[in-house]
């Protein structure tokens, strides 16, 4: 049986991983909705709410992200920042798609790297996407909800028509299913590690190290989509730094990366 298959088992597998609070929904809209919701109401740091299917779920730039019940892991972590991870807070829209690749090396020997901002890519096409949204009082963050989709066991790849970008399941990439309890287990543990590296250099040295399509020609939401740029590095805010044909530099605050030229 896979496992959020099985709802009355989701509290074992759920009470072993270092979560303050947890929801599991059979079903639900959107667990970031429900994620902003609870954190609105008071939840705690590293509370977890996750879905074996959404109805709506919400994926970046306003598009859908689709959760097929049984094959998918969908889920929104709650995290309270603390004082000096404020000036940091951009940083973490890499920090679970880090926690995906580490784990991806570590279980799987797989390779996988993060086309900016925070998608992740193996062989290419994409494993999961994450969509980071933030809770304000006085301009300042009180809560961040990462919401991370990840394709895992095969049925979770949606249609060719919903994509928009290429996509490819953990299954199929490393040959064999998932357990997908072990899967997020591994995910949260690193989520939890590599926050700790969040103010340091390091955090910014371990994107660049995972930055897909560096040295590479591309285009970008953010400027002019025909202009191509080439893929310099992620600046120490997290940003995406480029150069055009006259070898200018810019510095890209918002937007993803579109199509690749390979040359
Ligand atoms: C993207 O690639 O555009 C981001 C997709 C983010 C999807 C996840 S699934 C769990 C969480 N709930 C949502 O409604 N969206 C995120």
């Amino acid at each position: 049986m896979s496992m959020l298959d099985d709802s009355n088992g989701s509290s074992s597998h759920l009470n072993h991983l270092p979560l303050n609070k947890w929801e599991f929904k059979k079903v639900t809209d959107s667990t970031n909705d429900d994620a902003l919701a609870w954190a609105e109401a008071g939840a705690p740091d590293f509370s977890l709410v996750i879905a074996d299917k959404q109805l709506s779920g919400r994926g970046r730039a306003e598009r859908k992200w689709v959760t097929n019940p049984g094959s998918s892991l969908a889920f929104s972590l709650i995290l309270r920042p603390e004082t000096p991870e404020i000036p940091f807070i951009n940083r973490f829209v890499a920090l679970p798609a880090l926690a995906l690749a580490c784990v991806l090396k570590e279980k799987y020997q797989k390779t996988a790297c993060l086309k900016w901002p925070n998608d992740v890519l193996i062989d290419g096409a994409k494993v999961s996407g994450i969509l980071m949204e933030c809770t304000w009082q006085n301009d300042l963050p009180i809560a961040i909800i990462i919401g991370m989709g990840i394709n895992v066991n095969q049925g979770s790849v949606p249609n060719k028509n919903d994509l928009n970008y290429p996509a490819t399941s953990i299954e199929a990439t490393i040959g064999e299913p998932v357990n997908r309890w072990d899967l997020l287990s591994s995910i949260i543990l690193n989520i939890s590690h590599l926050r700790t590296k969040i103010c340091s250099p390091d955090f910014i040295a371990e994107w660049n190290d995972h930055l897909a399509f560096k040295g590479e020609w591309v285009r970008l939401s953010a400027i002019d989509q025909n202009q191509e740029v080439k893929v310099l590095g992620i600046s120490d805010q997290g940003y995406l730094q480029v150069e055009d044909h006259l070898t200018k530099r810019h510095t890209i605050e918002f937007g993803e990366i579109l199509h690749i030229y390979t040359q």
